[in-house]
């Protein structure tokens, strides 16, 4: 697993690439339309930040756009550099470097796009104001981020109720801010952007791989969660039990609300 800055509490190895995979899956169709109403096309430019295995980047650019993802990850960034160059996509080009040091130009993007990063940032706002800083006038900031406080299961289970009590309890913690999507939209008034849409969506299973993405990430974040612990068995037996409750076809799963915005640069 790669040492990350920042408080990234997830993997970023091998072994982050498959859930990141089936997170696009889960979003990807979300994502588009929202780029699409805010006006993504042909020879847009789009920078994405944290782009992980850069799915949206390289549909971005398949659109048209030439887009350039920015990952923290070497390993992500390789990997996505990789499948782009794979599916002969030539309108994408992927770097490594932080959202708060990266070497993009100011006022030269006519989108700037984050999915699932704010929230594991300590200083989410100044990274919007960066965004913000890339942006030419009138170009759009489109992010989506979760609140994690939403994730729950019917009827409830105190598997989910305890995961969802020890990954909020963890941000505190790490000075995180995991419900920060609901937030999304005054932080983009407070730093003058005008905003266009601000809307959430939340995806349901009853059964398949999908229903339990978030245990999946739980259980790539024990390392951080054990804090939250009195023992690695309380912990353990927490994990175990949201499975069952995975594999249940009588239990739904209410995955976190995943809030979206599009905000403009004024002109
Ligand atoms: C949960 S993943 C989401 C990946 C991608 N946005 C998606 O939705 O498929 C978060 C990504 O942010 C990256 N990341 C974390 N901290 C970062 C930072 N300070 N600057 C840039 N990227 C960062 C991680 O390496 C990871 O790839």
């Amino acid at each position: 697993m790669e040492q990350l800055r920042d408080n990234y509490i997830l993997s970023s190895g091998q072994d982050g690439h498959e859930r990141l995979r089936l997170l696009c899956a889960l979003h990807d169709p979300f994502s588009r339309r929202l780029l699409l109403d805010a006006g993504l096309g042909p020879g847009k430019t789009f920078a994405e930040f944290g782009c992980g295995l850069g799915c949206v980047s390289r549909w971005a650019a398949i659109r048209g756009a030439r887009a350039t993802g920015v990952d923290l990850s070497h390993d992500h960034v390789s990997e996505a550099s990789r499948l782009a160059c794979e599916a002969g996509i030539e309108q994408v080009e992927f770097r490594q470097g932080s959202i708060h040091d990266s070497d993009l130009p100011q006022g030269a993007f006519d989108f700037a796009y984050c999915r699932f990063l704010l929230s594991h940032l300590s200083r989410p706002v100044a990274a919007m104001r960066t965004m913000a800083a890339c942006l030419k006038p009138g170009g759009g900031l489109v992010c989506e981020e979760p609140d994690l406080k939403t994730i729950y299961s019917e009827p409830p289970s105190s598997a989910y109720e305890e995961a969802v009590q020890r990954i909020l309890q963890l941000a505190d913690s790490l000075a995180l801010d995991f419900r920060f999507g609901t937030k999304l939209a005054l932080n983009a008034l407070s730093i003058g952007l005008e905003v266009q849409r601000a809307d959430a969506y939340q995806r349901h299973f009853l059964g398949g791989k999908e229903k339990g993405y978030w245990t999946w990430s739980f259980a790539e974040a024990r390392p951080s969660l054990l804090q939250t612990c009195s023992s690695p068995a309380e912990l353990d037996k927490c994990l175990s039990d949201l499975r069952k409750v995975d594999l249940d076809p009588k239990f739904m799963v209410g995955h976190a609300r995943m809030h979206q915005l599009i905000a403009r640069k004024p002109s």
